[in-house]
């Protein structure tokens, strides 16, 4: 079931999505060689703390952190480490909160040090695979519209979608109805309407898209050992198109 938002209700979400916006911004400034992703997490307990919000992820399903750090072939959901980190490394940050029980969920890719032009390369495209879907992310068109947006992107830049991992519907529960795959077909699929909120989070492969999970039973990386880069914003859609929330203004 779909829940759709009204315009009070958006300008919360808005609110939420600012916050975990504003954390972000302020951990890519301070991802470094040397710099360790578990630093980086206690910044966004003690970013969260101050701002009063809750971080989302933190026991969500068991989970014991705020912050996702993934690292090169690490898809999703990587577990913070004392592991310093390299020049070289590609570095996804997935962060949210639950301010005044509305979720914001965001996550961007960023080098560490300087990267390969490969590595520099997946990211925006992406990067712009998202940006893609969002584009149609509007009252009229269907989920595969942006589904396919984004696949088309990926794989006319000659990288992979994940096919296991989808995005969400976000609100009032981190995870809502209904789940957006980044792979799909064209005018298939969920009506748009305006008041939806949707949270589309492209996972890239660099090689192929089949993914595995650890023994820790979070971290997810790619089968083949490759890079792998992730952006999501929390969108909602309006009359006037689609309105990123996770986006500061
Ligand atoms: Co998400």
């Amino acid at each position: 079931m779909v829940i759709l938002k009204l315009p009070n209700e958006i300008e919360k979400l808005r609110a939420s999505n600012l916050i975990v916006a504003e954390i972000l911004h302020e951990l890519r400034q301070k991802v470094k060689p040397g710099v360790t992703t578990r630093e980086l997490n206690q910044f966004c307990e003690e970013s969260a703390k101050k701002k009063r919000v809750k971080p989302a992820f933190k026991g969500y399903r068991g989970y014991p952190f705020a912050l996702c750090a993934s690292v090169n072939g690490e898809v999703v959901h990587g577990m913070p480490s004392d592991r310093p980190l390299l020049s070289g490394d590609i570095l996804s940050l997935d962060f949210g909160v639950n301010y005044q029980g509305y979720f914001g969920d965001a996550a961007i890719t960023v080098p560490v040090g300087n990267v390969s032009a490969e590595a520099l390369r997946l990211m925006q495209v992406t990067e712009a695979s998202l940006s893609a879907g969002i584009e149609q992310a509007r009252a009229g068109n269907r989920l595969g519209d942006i589904s396919a947006a984004v696949q088309e992107r990926v794989e006319s830049g000659g990288f992979s979608v994940v096919r296991d991992y989808v995005g969400h519907g976000i609100g009032r529960s981190m995870h809502e109805d209904p789940q957006i795959p980044n792979y799909g077909v064209r005018g298939r699929g969920l009506l748009l309407k305006p008041g939806m909120v949707l949270a589309i989070e492209p996972m890239v492969n660099e090689g192929s898209y089949h993914v595995r999970v650890l023994a820790d039973g979070w971290t997810v990386v790619t089968e083949d050992g490759k890079l792998s880069a992730h952006f999501e914003h929390s969108v909602a859609i309006t009359e006037n198109g689609p309105d990123i929330l996770s986006r500061i203004q």
